[in-house]
């Protein structure tokens, strides 16, 4: 029988192999999974552990926070501090950046997470996530600590993306430049098994994944490309398409991993002022990158998502991303820059 392989062996190997992840960088995976495995046990116990509903709070981009929201992002935080790994933190629900205390050591890497994202399905059951990004500390010429202008690195410039999926299983996929790792947590053993290695992400797709109740908001191109999608066999695309939409990004991006498909959250009219919905730093980057190293694309419609460069922490992005023919279909009716 093939020997079962654990996510600690699995970064060891890849330590090892390709010198791809230093030893400080393999701490902080470990920790982060770590955390994903306790806050996969608060999301477990949902009524029973009291974890459910909102916390009557507001986050920084204004929107109500949900208890879990704020004990993931603890329980991150928590995790990550005392390890010597990290410099600094970032996070959707902070309103700046969190330093390492002065008592512990100082690492060499920048981690930014949602720590919960998929906030509106907590209370319904379903499926649910945390999405992480890591930068290292750039060489800064301002001789002070970590700044937030530290981490307004461009997507490109990670050194390790992944996500945790708290759903019918929980499952983290990674990646740290070498394609894309999924691991299943074994809750008897309390370990991150490998479950899949070098995902790909089909070239092709007949599943599209966009929030249609903002349709008539839409932009011309994106209205285009849906339009020609829902008239199916007898259309231009000369083929019938499907429709999910989790609301969860965690939950539609893992299922572009496992089967194609693309994701949009395109630009709208709401707030013509806001590039997008979804935040650069915290979910765009992380995501695109994961979905590139499985062999797909993702813009803004317009550039490439990891050539973006931030000019605040939490920036938003307009999001296309899955399938690569369809990204570049989609990012082809739109005017070039
Ligand atoms: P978060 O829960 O971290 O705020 O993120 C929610 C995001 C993303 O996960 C999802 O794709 C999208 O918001 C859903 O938006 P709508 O409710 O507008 O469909
Ligand atoms: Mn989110
Ligand atoms: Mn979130």
């Amino acid at each position: 029988m093939a020997q079962k392989i654990s996510l600690t062996r699995y970064l060891v190997e890849q330590q090892r192999a390709d010198g791809l992840i230093p030893g400080q960088l393999r701490l902080l995976l470990e920790v982060v999974a770590r955390a994903c495995k306790s806050i996969s046990q608060a999301v477990n116990k949902g009524a029973l552990g009291g974890v459910l509903g909102s916390a009557e709070s507001e986050n920084v981009q204004g929107e109500i926070q949900k208890k879990l929201d704020i004990i993931a992002n603890e329980v991150l935080i928590e995790a990550n501090e005392w390890g010597g790994h990290l410099a600094a933190m970032a996070s959707e629900e902070m309103d700046s950046i969190h330093l390492v205390p002065n008592r512990y050591p100082q690492g060499e890497y920048l981690l930014l997470f949602d720590p919960l994202d998929g906030s509106s399905n907590i209370d319904v059951n379903v499926s649910i996530g945390t999405i992480f990004s890591v930068l290292r500390k750039p060489e800064n010429g301002h001789g002070q600590g970590v700044q937030e202008s530290d981490f307004l690195q461009a997507g490109s410039k990670q050194v390790a993306a992944g996500y945790c999926i708290y759903g019918p299983q929980t499952t983290l996929v990674l990646t740290v430049g070498n394609g894309v790792a999924m691991f299943t947590l074994d809750r008897e053993q309390g370990s991150f098994m490998l479950t899949q290695e070098d995902i790909k992400i089909p070239a092709d797709t007949k599943e599209f994944a966009i929030n249609m109740s903002n349709m008539r908001h839409w932009d011309a191109p994106v209205k285009r490309y849906i339009d020609e999608c829902l008239a199916g066999k007898e259309g231009p695309r000369g083929k019938d398409f499907n429709m999910r939409w989790i609301a969860s990004m965690v939950a539609d991006v893992h299922r572009i991993l496992m089967r194609g498909g693309v994701f949009m959250y395109p630009w709208d009219k709401r707030e013509p002022e806001k590039a997008g919905k979804l935040r650069l730093m915290y979910e765009a980057n992380p995501m695109s990158w994961l979905v590139e190293q499985a062999g797909g694309a993702a813009t803004n419609g317009r550039q490439r998502i990891l050539d973006i460069a931030p000019t605040k922490l939490h920036e938003r992005v307009a999001v296309v991303l899955g399938s690569k023919n369809e990204v570049e279909r989609l990012t082809g009716y739109h005017d070039p820059l």
